[in-house]
Order: C-alpha cells, then sequence, then structure tokens
C-alpha cells in the first residue's frame, strides 16, 4: 500500500518535472519507429496509451488545481494532441506491420499452384533384384565378386570344359573381338578365376552382364544378365546345392519354395540339373504362366573336377557346387515384364515405375 502511494507520488512529480509533453512526443515517435512487428507495435501502444501508459498517467496525474486557466488550456489541448496523434500513428503502424508480415510470406507460397517435386529416381529393375540377391547370400556367408566383360577364350570355354571343339560351343553364340578375346557369354567364365584367386574352401557369387549374338525378341536379348554361384568345401553334395537354393528361394519369394531337379547338361558340371520352382500362382497345378506347373528357373549341378584342377583345387579333397541364376530372367518374374527388350531400352517410362531403394 505504501508502496504504491509513494510511487504514485513520484510518478506525479517525474511526470510533472521530468516528462513534458514534448518529450513524450518525441520519445514516443522513436520507440514507435523501432517497432517492427505487430507484437512490437502492440507494446509501444501499452507503454504509452495503456491503463498505466505514460500518456494516460500524464493526464490522470497532472493537478490541475495547481494550474492556471491558460496553463490548463494548453495543457489539456497538447495532451488531447498527443492522444490523438498517438492514436492515428500506433493504428497506422499496426497496420503496416501486419501487411508487412503476410507481404513477407504471400509471394513465396501460393497454395493453389501446383507443387515442384523432386524426383528421387529410381533403380534399374535389374539392380533392384541384384541388390536383393546380394543381401541374402551374404546373410548366407557368400562373398560378392565382379569379373571382366571382355574374356579370353580359356575362362570362357577352355576352363569349363568346353574345348574348341566341343558342341558345347554352339550353345551361346558368341561375340568375339579381333583381339582373339570375346564378350563373356555366362557368368561361369569367372568361375576359374575365382578358385585361382581363392583357393577353397570358398563360397561366392558374381552377378555381371552377359553378352550373347542372339535375334531379339521378347525373351532374347543380347546382352542379360546372370549371378552365378560357387561353393567349395569338404563333402560338399546335391542336398547342399538343394538347400542352398530353397533357401534363396523362399527368400525371394517370402515363403516356401518347391523344387525338382532334371538332368540338365552342362561341360563344367557333373552331375547337371535343371532346377525348377513348383508355380507359385496355381500351386503346381499348372496355369497359364507355368504350363504344367513347374518353372525352369536354376541351372546348375556339381563342379566337374577338372574345372576345379584348372582353378587349381586339390579334387582328393574339395567337391563344390555352382548355379546359374538368370538374374534378367527373375526379375522379369518378379515384377511382371513381359518383354526382355523393355531392361536395356532406358525408356523412362519403364524405369521410372520401379523403386528408389530396395
Ligand atoms: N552358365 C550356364 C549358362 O549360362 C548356366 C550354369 C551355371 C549351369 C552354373 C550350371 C552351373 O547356361
Amino acid at each position: 500500500m505504501y508502496y504504491y502511494k509513494i510511487r504514485h507520488y513520484l510518478m506525479k512529480i517525474l511526470l510533472r518535472e521530468v516528462f513534458s509533453v514534448d518529450e513524450i512526443r518525441k520519445q514516443f515517435l522513436a520507440d514507435l519507429a523501432a517497432a517492427k512487428s505487430p507484437q512490437e507495435v502492440e507494446e509501444v501502444r501499452i507503454k504509452y496509451l495503456g491503463r498505466k501508459g505514460l500518456i494516460t498517467l500524464l493526464a490522470k496525474n497532472t493537478d490541475f488545481s495547481q494550474l492556471s486557466p491558460d496553463q490548463k488550456r494548453d495543457f489539456g489541448k497538447q495532451l488531447n494532441e498527443l492522444k490523438g496523434l498517438a492514436t492515428e500513428k500506433l493504428a497506422e503502424a499496426a497496420s503496416a506491420a501486419k501487411s508487412g508480415q503476410t507481404a513477407k510470406k504471400g509471394p513465396d507460397l501460393d497454395l493453389t499452384l501446383p507443387g515442384t517435386g523432386h524426383s528421387l529416381g529410381s533403380l534399374h529393375p535389374i539392380t533392384l533384384v541384384q541388390m536383393e540377391l546380394e543381401d541374402i547370400f551374404e546373410g548366407m556367408g557368400f562373398m560378392v565378386l565382379v569379373g571382366p566383360d571382355v574374356e579370353t577364350e580359356h575362362y570362357n570355354f577352355d576352363a569349363l570344359n568346353i574345348p574348341g571343339d566341343h558342341p558345347a560351343r554352339d550353345m551361346q553364340d558368341t561375340f568375339w573381338l579381333t583381339n582373339g578375346m570375346l564378350m563373356k557369354t555366362h557368368t561361369s567364365a569367372n568361375q576359374v578365376r575365382t578358385l585361382e584367386k581363392f583357393g577353397a574352401p570358398l563360397r561366392a557369387i558374381f552377378p555381371g552382364r552377359c553378352f550373347r549374338y542372339e535375334a531379339m525378341d521378347p525373351s532374347h536379348e543380347t546382352t542379360f544378365y546372370q549371378c552365378e554361384g560357387l561353393v567349395v568345401d569338404r563333402d560338399i553334395s546335391v542336398a547342399n546345392l538343394i538347400a542352398t537354393m530353397k533357401a534363396l528361394l523362399g527368400e525371394i519369394f517370402h515363403r516356401d519354395a518347391t523344387v525338382r531337379l532334371r538332368p540338365g547338361f552342362f561341360p563344367f558340371v557333373e552331375p547337371g540339373f535343371e532346377l525348377d520352382l513348383q508355380c507359385l500362382l496355381c500351386g503346381g497345378k499348372g496355369c497359364s504362366t507355368c504350363g504344367d506347373g513347374w518353372i525352369e528357373l536354376i541351372p546348375c549341378g556339381l563342379v566337374h573336377p577338372r574345372v576345379l584342377e584348372f582353378g587349381g583345387i586339390d579334387t582328393s579333397k574339395y567337391s563344390g557346387f555352382a548355379f546359374g541364376l538368370g538374374l534378367t530372367r527373375l526379375a522379369m518374374m518378379k515384377y511382371g515384364v513381359q518383354d526382355i527388350r523393355r531392361f536395356n531400352s532406358g525408356d523412362i517410362r519403364f524405369c521410372s515405375q520401379f523403386p528408389a531403394a530396395v
């Protein structure tokens, strides 16, 4: 209570003696010029015209009984002018600050305009399938290797038990280069390179591009992808091969895969197989996709001892299995691509349908 009285009293003295109407006007105009945002303008209003504002108090606390009639009239006039001025300037400043704020936002944000989206790009379907396979095989302890596209006749054929006069060479129409080398016709070309480099025991896959001199149609391309797998260890048998393939297919198709082996001939495996997958669409009953209920999927077999010998492996200790997954084929199945020529078409309408990450 005392405090209030003293403060009130001091205010009276201060306002009368320290703050003249002119000084308050000057101070008010300076404060208002510095106020930019609507909140700041409001603070100025409170400071001067609020219930305890300087102008309000100046009017309230002036003891008019002490003033002569002339002084009363002058002071009252000045005070009213100041009040009028302050009210007007505050209103102007408030609307300027407000429109200044919306003007800042306005031009940048027109919600009626269509957005400018940024495309993340997408991964090629072959890349997607390859990345998925690499993840699966790495989880089973396989190395992921890359071999050259331009290969020697030795690694592509001879070291795989396909000598120059072997009819199996006719199965793979080859692009020969003028220097006697060739474009690798299958990823099996990397088998003996891998054996030479890493020896036994060994678990590796080598995805890669293959080239064949084919007439192109919806299911034939000159350039396609395979993913070779090679396992060499003690006591490797067909059982290991089947178990690995079943694990792989289960991961790819997210369900238990039923497989069967048929004899298949490839000079670099003995015995050699065609591994078929029971059709996932009809469950093996037969449908328009599979025909008889089975889909021919993975050529494979136990590595021929001659191939192991070419790779410097002791065949009295080690045996192995190999498989050659058709990566392009798998991508066609997985994404329902009807025409193999789409993959290398460079057609953005095709490529952009795939996700940007696995
Ligand atoms: N390289 C063979 C081909 O392209 C496939 C294959 C790989 C077969 C490994 C057996 C073992 O036809």
